[in-house]
């Protein structure tokens, strides 16, 4: 299932959701938790907003929000770019599988996955066997993916993404396996972060106890 928005990136809040948020009460911007799933997974390449959006998105469904990247390090005790120059990105696979497996574990949550957990089997077999779980993939094209990710490190001062100076060769091999483990697709390069969760949980209504495609 694919939702497509059209309108033009904001620099402000849109005239769609700006005023509803301002005159309407928070529950009328809630839509009912989607039937049949129990936790919405956000997959997507470094900079496709799957933290941004994750956090609107459990907000918006009165759900937790985990990211995966940060249960990696409360479980390390290291930052990801940590983890990745002392043991390798191979010791950060690793530290991912078992996170991921433990936050599978979880009800009611919205769970913002790294962008290359869909590179290991072993994590597309979990979510492809982990009931009721809808897999989201935060599609955009390359570049604005890049100047995303560019921008939040001038932002933070600091290269947050070991692998960003690889982005085209692993956006590449990854991009045939967010489209495959995911049942439910947003392009997001139009949109702003409201009208992404909007367009998600939409999604998962017409979709109604859809289940995954299989992991491969
Ligand atoms: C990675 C993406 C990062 C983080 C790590 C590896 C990747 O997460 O898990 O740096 O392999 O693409 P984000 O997608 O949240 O940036």
């Amino acid at each position: 299932m694919t939702a497509t928005l059209e309108l033009e990136e904001r620099t402000e809040p849109s005239a769609k959701t700006t005023p509803s948020a301002k005159t309407e009460p928070d529950d009328v911007r809630k839509r009912p938790v989607p039937a049949g799933v129990d936790r919405v997974v956000l997959t997507g390449f470094m900079g496709s907003g799957k933290t941004t959006v994750g956090r609107a998105l459990a907000e918006r469904l009165g759900w937790q929000f985990l990211d995966l990247d940060t249960e990696i390090e409360r479980r390390d005790g290291r930052s990801v770019p940590q983890v990745f120059a002392e043991s390798g990105e191979a010791h950060f696979r690793h530290l991912e599988t078992s996170a991921l497996a433990g936050l599978l574990g979880q009800r009611r949550v919205v769970l913002a996955l790294g962008g290359g957990a869909p590179e290991e089997l072993g994590n597309r077999l979990l979510l492809e066997q982990t009931p009721r779980t809808a897999v989201v993939y935060l599609a955009a094209p390359l570049e604005t993916l890049i100047a995303r990710c560019e921008r939040d490190d001038a932002r933070t001062g600091a290269a947050g993404r070991p692998l960003l100076a690889e982005a085209g060769q692993r956006f590449a091999v990854r991009r045939h396996l967010y489209e495959r483990i995911a049942a439910h697709h947003v392009e997001t390069s139009a949109c702003d972060v409201e009208q992404v969760a909007d367009a998600i949980l939409e999604s998962l209504q017409q979709s109604r106890g859809r289940t995954l495609r299989p992991a491969g």
